[in-house]
């Protein structure tokens, strides 16, 4: 199965790859250069700057030695600049540590400036055929859609899936028949995902080499897939924080829905951004008899996973009866010393010192 696969994939790549400069060339530096320009930038709009820089810097030696100020000319445009910091930074390298010769052995390559995982195992495989997996964000997606990979691709397990199953084909493929090289299959992985099994819409499952093998085709996966959550994407919950109070005392409760702050106190909230009238009406619906209205700011806590947006008001209510009702009325020595609120209200918290004309130690829980 496996070498029917390697060799449908590069049948396909030798009879459909797109006709592009850094193809034609098996020079390191070259091929260093257009991985660097890749990595962040369009083939498309690679295809240019490639052809200018390379002209202007055709090798490590003039990398190495050329004004700052022409080369980030030849890179205006492309964005990212640290990218063509570090392209010098590893010529220079190269010129004192190996010299002059782009090194050959993966850990040398790796240890370049601007070189991680990626690059040196695209350098390594397209240059020197080095069998060494080149995984990008083509290849991970290709890769989660053909095995039907429904976790999240954004993690360090499911990039080390994915090389150790490329590193499994590189391994594994018998050179004869399809003439195999390595920087080919790690290139026909990437042209598959760049122009077949497409990042955005629908990708071209009756065009593409390995449809006969693909789980996420043959499972109907591919359409969810891949699953894609980013470490900093946290969920928004809008809520609206009551600040109610009864002369000094001020309505807390011990958190128990929801989870998130379970057991801590904090102030009675409602969901949403709710208006004067709808919080007002659900203070009364506590059975408790609004006076007085009035909003207060509003307020972002960040929490790993969530945001609070808060927005707020202070009511004030006529009465508490003292045998509990749903709320405990707390004076504000018992806010600050005995049931501290969580640190998330800490900006309704400071209202209510402020109403007492107090500087009150901040909580934090
Ligand atoms: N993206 C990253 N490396 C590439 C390559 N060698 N050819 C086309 N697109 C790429
Ligand atoms: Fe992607 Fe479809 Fe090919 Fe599977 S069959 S690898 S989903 S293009």
């Amino acid at each position: 199965m496996r070498e029917g696969f390697v060799k449908a994939l590069l049948e396909w790549y030798y009879s459909h790859k797109r006709d592009l400069p850094w193809r034609h060339t098996s020079d390191p530096y070259k091929i260093w250069i257009s991985e660097i320009m890749l990595q962040q930038t369009r083939v498309q709009a690679v295809i240019q700057y490639y052809l200018a820089f390379t002209r202007e810097l055709p090798d490590i030696r003039s990398l190495a030695s050329c004004e700052e100020q022409k080369l980030l000319k030849l890179w205006e445009g492309l964005g990212y600049y640290n990218r063509a910091r570090n392209l010098q930074k590893a010529a220079c390298e190269i010129e004192n540590r190996f010299g002059g010769h782009f090194p050959e052995r993966i850990e040398d390559i790796r240890s370049l400036p601007g070189i991680g995982r990626y690059t040196a195992g695209a350098v390594g495989s397209i240059a020197f055929g080095l069998p060494e997996p080149a995984v990008d964000g083509n290849v991970l997606r290709v890769w989660a859609r053909l095995t039907s990979y429904e976790e999240n691709i954004l993690t360090e397990k499911a990039k080390s899936a994915a090389e150790s199953f490329v590193k499994n084909l590189l391994d594994n493929t018998s050179p004869d028949g399809c003439a195999f090289k390595p920087g080919n299959l790690n290139q026909a992985l990437i042209e598959l995902g760049a122009v077949v099994c497409l990042p955005a819409g629908e990708p071209k499952c009756e065009e593409c080499p390995l449809s006969s093998v693909c789980l996420g085709y043959k499972h109907g996966t591919w359409e969810k897939l891949p699953l894609k959550i980013k470490k900093n994407s946290r969920r928004i919950e809008e809520l609206t924080v009551l600040i109610v109070r009864c002369g000094n005392k001020t309505a807390i409760l011990k958190r128990s829905s929801g989870g998130l702050l379970k057991g801590l106190y904090g102030f009675p909230t409602v969901e949403g951004h709710v208006s004067a009238e709808e919080a007002v009406a659900f203070v009364s619906a506590k059975g408790y008899d609004a006076l007085h209205v009035r909003p207060l700011k509003s307020a972002v806590h960040i929490f790993s996973h969530i945001e609070w947006h808060m927005t707020g008001y202070e009511i004030r209510v006529s009465d508490f009866s003292s045998d509990g009702g749903p709320w405990h009325f707390a004076g504000f020595e018992e806010l600050q010393n005995e049931t501290p609120v969580a640190s998330a209200f800490a900006p309704y918290t400071e209202t209510i010192n402020l109403m007492l004309g107090k500087r009150g130690k901040r909580t934090s829980l």
